[in-house]
């Protein structure tokens, strides 16, 4: 039996028609289309469907689609009285993972594990995850969730519930770009735990549930939060090039940077380093994105490391008033639709996922009772 090198790195897993990932030229597509092309012509309501059916919609497929994702964007009233429950001063990505877990026990089809029952949960929790994250930022604020628009899209219903105004056009356009721009990365740590749990046939919320607690990791999704704390605490951009150099010499890790897949430039931070300098220059203020260009300048001499995903959605998220404890749950609003999709396509095409160890501990041993053992 050959064992997997550590990590399980360059092993692959199982066959996805859903998104590709080219490592060594930064390509990334989902469904046969190029992530800059999504980023640039799409919304995240055209990715979703394009993630789950394997097209772009036509324009009464996707009128259809917001149809049913506003009729479900509204959260259960029991959830957000469970979220007032919660001690004070809780961070949100517990909160987000338990409510998000409470929510099966109100799903209407909560005992109907069939596909067609799945599609529809899948529907709900796409629509309720914006809102959920609001809200347990609301709840913790001490203020009160307010209602989700049907009518508006999830990027700008989002931004609405978390600050009470809704945003201009061009806000909402960058938010709706950083969703399609996180919505799917095929075998990422959350996917693949999503469909490890999906492979036992339990049910999809366990399997999203899952998937949040993968993707709160530091080196997953947790990283976008590392990276705006290290940009506040670098504060002033000729601070940066010696406090990275430091925090390398100390063998730390730069939240931000370096890919098990990617060996060249991520596409997705590529997209999120235009809209955090058109942000900046837009509210003239160039200061955090000044200090994460001179990062990424040392990390490339030095390091040969590239910014992923997590470094400018930091710069990014801050530019449209979003608080750095909320960037890693609002990853879960976008990536929610790849995760969908790979649960219900991993339901399609079933087969437990159950790989072996190495084992290099004893054998043989001769068991000693209690009182013979010192
Ligand atoms: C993403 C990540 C976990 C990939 O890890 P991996 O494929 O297992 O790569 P490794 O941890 O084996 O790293 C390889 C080398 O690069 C270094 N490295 C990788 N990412 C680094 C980073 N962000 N800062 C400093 N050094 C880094 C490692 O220390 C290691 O050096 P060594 O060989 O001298 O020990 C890793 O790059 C990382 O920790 N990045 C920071 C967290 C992050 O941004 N995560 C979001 C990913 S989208």
């Amino acid at each position: 039996m050959s064992v997997a090198d550590k990590g399980l790195e360059g092993v692959v897993a199982a066959s996805s028609a859903i998104c590709d990932v080219d490592g060594i030229n930064g390509v990334l597509i989902y469904r046969g289309y190029d992530i800059h092309d999504l980023a640039e012509h799409s919304t995240f309501e055209e990715v979703t469907h394009l993630l789950w059916h394997g097209e772009l919609p036509t324009r009464s497929q996707l009128a259809e689609l917001r149809a049913q994702l506003g009729a479900n964007m509204a959260l259960p009233k029991p959830i957000i009285d469970l979220l007032h429950s919660f001690p004070r001063g809780t961070p949100p990505n517990p909160l987000l993972r338990t409510a998000f877990s409470a929510m099966a026990v109100y799903d209407p089809d909560r005992d109907d594990n069939s596909i067609e029952a799945s599609w529809r949960k899948a529907i709900r929790a796409t629509a309720q995850m914006g809102p959920l994250v609001a809200a347990v930022h609301r709840v913790s604020e001490g203020v009160d969730p307010l209602e989700p628009s049907p009518d508006a899209t999830i990027a700008a219903n989002f931004l609405y519930l978390l600050h009470g105004e809704w945003p201009d056009e061009v806000t909402e356009h960058v938010f709706d770009v950083a969703l399609i721009l996180h919505a799917d990365h095929e075998f990422n740590a959350s996917t693949f735990v999503a469909r490890v749990t999906a492979a036992t046939l339990s049910d999809y919320y366990s399997s999203i549930t899952s998937a949040l607690g993968a993707l709160f990791g530091p080196l997953h999704g947790g990283a976008n939060s590392g990276a705006i704390k290290m940009l506040r605490e670098i504060g002033t951009p000729e601070r940066a090039a010696p406090w990275v150099r430091a925090a390398l010499d100390r063998h730390e890790r730069i939240m931000g940077f370096g890919h098990r897949v990617y060996k060249t430039y991520d596409p997705r931070a590529a997209e999120l380093k235009k809209m955090s300098r058109a942000l900046a220059a837009a509210q003239g203020d160039m200061s955090l994105y000044e200090i994460s260009v001179e990062i990424e300048k040392v990390m490339a001499e030095d390091r040969k490391l590239f910014p992923n995903v997590d470094f400018y959605s930091a710069s990014t998220y801050t530019a449209l008033g979003v608080p750095g404890p909320l960037f890693t749950p609002i990853f879960a609003v976008g990536r929610i639709a790849g995760w969908s999709a790979h649960v219900l396509e991993q339901y399609a095409h079933n087969r437990l996922i159950r790989p072996r160890s190495d084992y290099i501990g004893h054998r043989g041993r001769t068991f000693a009772p209690i009182a013979d053992r010192g």
